[in-house]
């Protein structure tokens, strides 16, 4: 099955680039920007490596800079706010043209991206929003819709237990305190569950958005919870965590425990149509070719949307095996 990747632009539809070839390097390497040649220079800041989809969203972003002929410079953050704000202010020093980067947090960034603004250089979010009401801070926002994520996750709750009335205990294993992708998709779910009160979520605890934190928080909820009926995880990776934890305590992912995530890497929409996973939640890390489109266009000092939103599906087990052949990441 294709994936789509279409997007909802306030007035227009972006060209997709093809993939090839790799780029990046550290912030305080590589060229520097704004002269020399014509080549336009994007400082990236990343999150980090902690998932599968970052892996994937890396991929992305390094690949589509290379085949859209732009000068990538890319610092990967490992987690750490700290991290972001030192390689953005490097890029503003190198006089990059485009500074762009998916934010680990979404509060703290006024000073730095004031900075950006005085410099002349434009910013670009990807996948991860920021909640400073300045909306002159950045250009455009492209990515997902996290608080709808979890409310698809919560409405195929709902139906899941439709007609029942025993009370449903969830546990839910959140992404990164204070990054987008957590808050969102918490309330998200949280909006669409508390319609029936035979839902409670008995215990809700961080698991980085790593399988590492993810196995490792379940392990605690198995021991303190007597009766888990759902665990919610806000990716593949801390719900693939999750499904070791519940195996070695002798029970059955996806039977005795039904697990909802987030993501649909490859790894997540095996365990899905193995069982172990019940459903999946899309959110596509492929903002690369997207992402290169509008720093030609702002560079050029073209107007570009403020918000381009990524559209995304969901998927059951037999959804998944479907679609497994031609995932791509
Ligand atoms: O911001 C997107 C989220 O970050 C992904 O859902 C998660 O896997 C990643 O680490």
């Amino acid at each position: 099955m294709l994936r789509r990747l279409s997007i909802a632009v306030a007035g227009g539809l972006l060209l997709a680039s093809t993939l090839a070839g790799c780029g990046g390097d550290d912030a305080g390497s590589g060229n520097s920007g704004g002269g020399g040649d014509d080549k336009i220079t994007l400082g990236f800041s990343q999150v980090g490596a902690e998932s599968g989809w970052r892996t994937a969203n890396t991929k992305s972003i390094q690949e589509s800079a290379a085949s859209a002929g732009i000068d990538l410079k890319f610092s990967d953050a490992q987690g750490k706010q700290e991290n972001q704000i030192k390689a953005i202010r490097s890029f503003i020093t190198q006089r990059v043209d485009v500074i762009a980067f998916s934010p680990v947090v979404e509060s703290g960034w006024s000073t730095v991206l004031k900075e950006a603004k005085d410099a002349g250089i434009p910013v670009i979010l990807t996948d991860r929003a920021i909640d400073d009401p300045d909306t002159s801070l950045y250009k455009s926002f492209i990515g997902s819709d996290f608080v709808e994520e979890g409310k698809k996750a919560g409405e195929w709750l709902v139906k899941e237990y439709e007609g029942k009335s025993e009370p449903v205990n969830i546990v839910e294993l959140q992404g990164t305190p204070g990054a987008a992708p957590a808050n969102d998709r918490k309330s998200g779910f949280a909006d669409v569950i508390k319609a029936d009160t035979k839902f409670k979520v008995v215990a809700s605890q961080t698991g980085q958005f790593t399988r590492t934190d993810g196995k490792a928080v379940m392990e605690t909820f198995l021991k303190s919870q007597p009766k888990i009926d759902v665990l919610y995880a806000h990716n593949d990776d801390m719900g693939l965590g999750a499904i070791e934890a519940i195996e070695a305590a002798g029970k059955k992912p996806g039977t005795d425990i039904k697990i909802i995530t987030v993501d649909a890497v490859k790894d997540g929409m095996t365990a899905l149509s193995e069982g172990k996973i019940n459903f999946i939640v899309e959110c596509s890390p492929l903002l690369g070719p997207q992402l290169m489109d509008l720093v030609k266009k702002v560079n050029n000092g073209e107007t570009i949307p403020q918000r381009v939103l990524t559209e995304e599906t969901t998927f059951t087990p037999e959804q998944a095996k479907a679609a497994l052949p031609d995932r791509k990441y």
